[in-house]
């Protein structure tokens, strides 16, 4: 159990008036959790202070050689005026995966998931009361030793900064197009593509950047040996619904196990789906498409919680799917995941933790 020490600020913040407007990720609230880690003594100094910059030398680590590592969950206010999170203890567990991975120290899960509560707690008037929009919640974590030898550090930080939030694409729920990358590669086996580290994401940018400019909401990556097999899309998983049963890559250490992934393959079993965790190649997708199968297509991400895809373009071919609307299922899970994750619907497998 952590002792935080509570700071809390003088200067308030104005909360934005137009929640319609937030956006994703570009306010952020009146406080920060912070800890700091010195190898021998362990994690130290549990503190929740106001929102604000901190000074690093430039010969900071994480500045060269990027040990850094994130999560992304949110906090969601029910009808009724309750605070509660999704199924924290997944980020947790994945944020410990990463760190091994990156040869970060561990946080113990019930730390993490203490931080992250009680961060919320002091902020929660931060979290936005209209339909679809959330508190986002930043957890990371940075290597702090100053020198530019490579090696794992001796002492890192732990954040969590919160930013309350509306969809992730400015296209809401609106189907998205896709670009199927055919150059750049996102992981390899025994990379880090299972992992939540910034490096990932900044191999993305490239890529992401050119596909936006042809008019597309982001790329979906295939596998990094045979560029043949879909894997997952820059900020969320992706699955295919194919001739009633539904297709997404399995999480075999390229593949970010994604906590809406984990959640929605719950929901589609208990619904009686089949769903195939394996290996799809994009050549099947494209042909699924032209024999009329393709039925629908959705990303699934804390960020993006369930997003349509309307359209598919791979090395010339166009795939169009659900007529460019949003499926029926896609809608159901969509309704049904934030239902619970708002508290609208029954909680009946415990997904929920109160804040
Ligand atoms: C999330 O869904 O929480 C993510 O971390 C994706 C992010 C890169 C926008």
């Amino acid at each position: 159990m952590l002792d935080i020490k509570v700071t809390k600020t003088t200067h308030p913040k104005e909360k934005p008036q137009d929640e319609s407007k937030l956006g994703f990720g570009k306010q952020f609230s009146d406080h920060m959790f912070l800890m700091d880690y010195t190898a021998g003594e362990g994690w130290h100094d549990a503190r929740i202070v106001p929102y604000g910059p901190w000074e690093m030398d430039p010969a900071t680590t994480v500045f060269h050689y990027a040990q850094e590592i994130f999560e992304g969950m949110k906090a969601y206010r029910t009808a009724d005026g309750k605070i509660q999170l999704f199924r924290p203890d997944c980020n947790a567990n994945r944020f410990n995966d990463s760190a091994d991975r990156l040869g970060m120290p561990p946080i113990p899960p019930e730390d993490f998931v203490q931080a992250v509560k009680a961060l919320v707690d002091v902020d929660r008037d931060w979290v936005p009361h209209s339909d679809g929009a959330s508190l986002y919640i930043r957890p990371f974590c940075i290597a702090t030793d100053v020198g530019l030898g490579v090696h794992a550090a001796k002492h890192y930080r732990f954040a969590i900064i919160c930013a309350p939030s509306g969809a992730y694409y400015a296209e809401g729920l609106d189907p998205v197009r896709i670009y199927v990358e055919d150059e750049y590669i996102r992981a390899a086996p025994g990379l880090t593509g299972f992992t939540k580290c910034g490096g990932n994401y900044a191999a993305s940018i490239k890529a992401g950047e050119l596909a936006e400019e042809r008019g597309f909401s982001q790329v979906l990556w295939l596998d990094g040996v045979e560029k043949k097999y879909v894997e997952e899309v820059g900020s969320m998983n992706i699955m295919f619904k194919i001739d009633g049963e539904i297709y997404t890559a399995p999480c075999v250490g390229t593949v970010l196990p994604g906590v809406t992934r984990r959640s929605i393959i719950e929901l589609l079993k208990d619904w009686g789906y089949k769903v195939h965790e394996e290996r799809v190649a994009i050549a099947d997708i494209m042909k699924a498409a032209d024999e009329g199968k393709l039925e629908e297509v959705f990303g699934t991400g804390t960020a993006a919680v369930v997003s349509p895809v309307k359209e598919l373009d791979w090395e010339g071919k166009v795939a169009h799917i659900s007529g460019g609307h949003i499926g029926e299922l896609t809608q159901k899970l969509y309704d049904t995941l934030t239902g619970i994750q708002w508290g609208k619907l029954p909680d009946t497998k415990g997904w929920i933790v109160p804040v």
